[in-house]
């Protein structure tokens, strides 16, 4: 069965009447990663994979909540301040208490939800939840919030609810997704571009490594800190610094020896990684995916050595990578596991996803995952 009939089945069931479904995706970020937060640019783009919910208002101020992926069911108050103990639920609690900050409607409701973005893997299952339920409820209550708007509810409920000081690269690229389209957006000014994406004669393909870390929240706003540090330190000689990306690499340099080497290295790290997301714009309008490719590589060695938030298992899926004569290939989304995303010639597909069965599975003794990208739409009511 089809995950909406799977959906609607259980709705029916547990609440006898119909509502309306909505769905958004996950997402892929070809180059930009942990420059979102720093006022740099991101590349992402949405997935046919994500979360869809089947959503009726209930006249009431509670909400009724089923997730078949947990078998799950939660009821909260939405005038309660405690969040509810549920993962899941969370994001749906703190989505409805962000919305409702800013002034927008929100009515009880029931709902039955479900995905097929894999969980953990780097590919923004939250931001899929919580952008179908701000997507949902804007509509359902006839708010007129902006998608921008949208997209910083979902990115609040994470720095609010579930402790992710994140920036708004997930949310954007699930709510603004277009079919076949990457979006290329400047997050410290918001100006966003569609770019098509259809590399002919290439795949994109990304190995999920399976990889799960426990404690990849505290590390990534510890990240975003060693961040905040540099550019404080930058602004004090170079006021018109508000953010990391605006410093030059030689700014940095005048402060090596005030801030930590550690905060130096991530600062290196994302100074490099805003002019690599430029360079590719330009190497897609000539159409030269071999410097696209190159760059993945150096965001990769970045992310590995000065950022770190790889591990050895998707550093040991990015050599392989090069020795499969992968035409790019990096760790992406925040880290510290998931997947690598990897910019393949057609011919070579076969052979490199040969050589990852052979040696990753000898090698860690664990399984790997494959997912065949296509770029999807965003945000959207399901007929
Ligand atoms: C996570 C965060 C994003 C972004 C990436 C790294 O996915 O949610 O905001 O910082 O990591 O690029």
């Amino acid at each position: 069965m089809e995950m909406k009939d799977k959906i609607r089945e259980k709705f029916k069931t547990l609440y006898g009447t119909e509502g309306e479904v909505f769905a958004s995706a996950g997402r892929v970020n070809l180059i930009g990663e942990h420059t979102d937060y720093n006022g740099g640019y991101v590349f992402p783009g949405a997935i046919d994979k994500g979360i869809m919910a089947e959503i009726k208002l209930n006249g009431t101020q509670k909400v009724k909540a089923f997730s078949l992926d947990y078998d799950e069911y939660v009821e909260f108050g939405l005038n309660e301040e405690d969040k509810p103990q549920q993962q899941w639920a969370r994001y749906i609690f703190g989505v409805c208490r962000e919305t409702i900050k800013r002034g927008g409607k929100v009515e009880g409701f029931n709902t039955v939800f479900a995905g097929d973005v894999p969980l953990g893997a780097g590919l923004s299952s939250s931001a899929a939840l919580e952008s179908t339920f701000a997507f949902a409820i804007n509509e359902l209550n006839g708010n007129k919030i902006d998608k921008f708007e949208l997209a910083k509810i979902g990115q609040s409920t994470e720095h609010n609810y579930c402790g992710v000081n994140c920036g708004i690269m997930d949310q954007f690229a699930s709510i603004f997704g277009q079919k076949g389209k990457l979006i290329l957006l400047n997050c410290k000014t918001l100006e966003y571009k569609y770019y098509p994406f259809d590399p002919k004669g290439y795949k994109l393909v990304l190995i999920d490594s399976c990889v799960k870390h426990e404690l990849a929240s505290s590390a990534y706003n510890k990240r975003r800190q060693s961040c905040e540090n540099a550019a404080k330190a930058i602004k004090a000689n170079h006021p018109e610094v508000e953010y990391l990306s605006d410093a030059k690499r030689v700014w940095l340099e005048e402060v090596r020896g005030k801030i930590s080497s550690e905060d130096f290295l991530r600062a290196e790290y994302v100074i490099g990684e805003v002019q690599r997301v430029l360079d590719v714009c330009d190497a897609l309008e000539r159409g030269d995916y071999e410097i696209v490719g190159e760059m993945m590589y150096q965001t990769h060695f970045g992310l590995s050595k000065l950022y770190e938030v790889s591990c050895e298992e998707l550093d040991f899926l990015n050599d392989l990578a090069r020795k499969c004569g992968v035409t790019g290939s990096r760790v992406m989304g925040g880290g510290f596991g998931g997947c690598t995303i990897n910019l393949v010639k057609e011919d070579l597909y076969d052979g490199f996803l040969e050589a990852v069965k052979e040696q990753f599975p000898a090698k860690f003794g664990h399984e790997y995952k494959v997912y065949d990208v296509v770029i999807s739409d965003g945000s959207r009511r399901v007929e």
